[in-house]
């Protein structure tokens, strides 16, 4: 694995959510581009991109509430899958909130993802047994 790990910038926009479509992570309810908007107003440095030879080949949002710290859109191409790069990723996110005091890291995986429960399984996560409940304050779509 020859990734560099390093901060999103704008110019990565269209790499990154054409990662995030073909890895299935887009959903009709959440506009990817707000997304990245968004996060770009709050902890922007938490929002790591993997490149391989300058192209964008993984992704993961992180941020930290000052309680807890959250990962999402995780993702590598499918062409550099099962090289590292998403273990590298993950250990980015977590030296990045660890060293911001962040005594633990959250995510949400859909139950029936068996692959990447087994990848989370595999870097040393827990399931904790809770019903996440959410509630929609801004609509995309
Ligand atoms: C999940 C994902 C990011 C993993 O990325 P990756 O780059 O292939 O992962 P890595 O190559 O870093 O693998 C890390 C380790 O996990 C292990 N692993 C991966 N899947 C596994 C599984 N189902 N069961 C057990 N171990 C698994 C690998 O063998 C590897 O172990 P090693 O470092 O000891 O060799 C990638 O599959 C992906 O983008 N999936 C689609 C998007 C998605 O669903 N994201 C999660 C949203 S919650």
């Amino acid at each position: 694995m020859s990734a560099v790990i390093r901060p999103f910038r704008i110019d990565d926009t269209e790499a990154v959510v054409t990662l995030w479509r073909e890895a299935g992570l887009t959903r009709p309810w959440n506009d990817p581009y707000r997304d990245i908007e968004r996060k770009l107003t709050e902890q922007p440095e938490f929002f790591l991109v993997a490149t391989v030879d300058d192209a964008v080949a993984g992704t993961v949002m992180a941020g930290w509430d000052g309680h807890r710290g959250w990962m999402s859109y995780l993702a590598t191409s499918d062409a550099q899958r099962g090289t590292g790069i998403g273990r590298a990723l993950v250990a980015a996110a977590e030296h990045a909130l660890e060293a911001a005091g962040c005594p633990k890291i959250m995510l949400m995986v859909r139950s029936d993802n068996d692959a990447v429960i087994g990848f989370y399984n595999a870097l040393g996560y827990g399931t904790d047994e809770v019903r996440v409940m959410g509630k929609r304050l801004i609509p995309d779509a």
